[in-house]
């Protein structure tokens, strides 16, 4: 964990249409690690472990909202938006007796934040001071397609869907780099034609294999010499509703894209939405481990 998620790695916090105004926040994770990410009086982002500077609580207990201000609830010490330590109850302590020592310096105690980058309306964050920038952990090819996704469009937030699964979270990791399995296995995505072997696809692993990407073309509901072979295709199987099956040309590449960023996100463009699977570390136990992702699908404006 500390190799992967709290190294020289860059995580996927969440997405800038999440947090709008000043004070919005929303709570995330990088591995087991809660974060807070925050927009600031100024409007910039930044991101906190959700550690108090005091004794470690948990300052913040919602997954989003809007405040002017962080109060851990443990001893009420409040931090601004920016992480600075501004309120310290009891500071000269009470009826002359204890308190701060007088050489306390409030500067010295603010929240723990990351490094931040933000790449056309997604919020990336590293514990490592150290680590490369987000483009150079990306490499050329990989951080091509996250401009091509994140291209500074507005995008709105539809929703969240959260799925446990018990497996080691490095199972999930993989599985954006498995398109074999995506056209034997899911009925939708072949009968559709959203996601299909026959046709022109790619999976490029970059970075070593770190990273991966997964690019496919729709081609719709239409049966081949390929899908007499698969089981899952179901030539009557219909939706009352087309809209989230029904490919509408976004990009001018005709291309729909899996990109998988180690170790924390699927990005994941398919017809016309766009889903963020961010894996988010449960603790483990001797015998196993478990994964949960965290899909936020979301429709692009034009
Ligand atoms: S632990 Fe947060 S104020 Fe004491
Ligand atoms: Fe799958």
């Amino acid at each position: 964990m500390d190799t992967f998620f709290y190294g020289p790695s860059w995580n996927y916090v969440g997405l800038d249409c999440e947090i709008p105004e000043p004070g919005s926040f929303k709570r995330s994770w990088i591995g087991e690690r809660q974060v807070v990410v925050v927009r600031d009086k100024d409007g910039s982002i930044v991101v906190h472990e959700n550690r108090c500077a005091h004794r470690g609580a948990r300052f913040c207990w919602n997954n989003k909202g809007k405040v002017d201000s962080f109060t851990c609830p443990y001893h009420q010490w409040n931090f601004a938006l920016n992480g600075k330590l501004q309120g310290v109850p009891l500071k000269r302590g009470a009826l002359g007796k204890g308190g701060m020592p007088s050489d306390f310096d409030a500067t010295q105690h603010g929240l723990k934040s990351l490094r931040v980058h933000v790449e056309g309306g997604s919020i990336w964050a590293t514990f490592d001071p150290n680590a490369p920038s987000f483009a150079e952990y990306c490499g050329t090819q990989m951080h091509e397609y996250v401009q091509r996704l994140f291209n500074g469009r507005p995008l709105k937030l539809l929703g969240y869907n959260r799925q446990f699964i018990p497996s080691n979270w490095k199972m999930y990791i993989e599985n954006l780099k498995d398109p074999y399995h995506a056209t034997l296995l899911h009925s939708f995505l072949i009968t559709f034609g959203l996601w299909r072997a026959d046709t022109q696809s790619e999976s490029i692993p970059t970075e070593g294999g770190k990273h991966g990407i997964m690019i496919s073309r729709n081609v719709g509901k239409k049966e081949s010499a390929a899908t007499s072979e698969i089981k899952r295709f179901k030539g009557k199987l219909e939706l009352l509703d087309m809209d989230s099956v029904t490919p509408r040309q976004e990009f001018d590449d005709g291309k729909v894209v899996g990109l998988t960023l180690f170790p924390s996100v699927v990005l994941h463009q398919q017809a016309n939405t766009l889903g963020m699977r961010q894996i988010i570390r449960r603790a483990s136990t001797a015998s196993s481990s478990r994964g949960r992702t965290t899909a936020m699908p979301t429709k692009t404006l034009k």
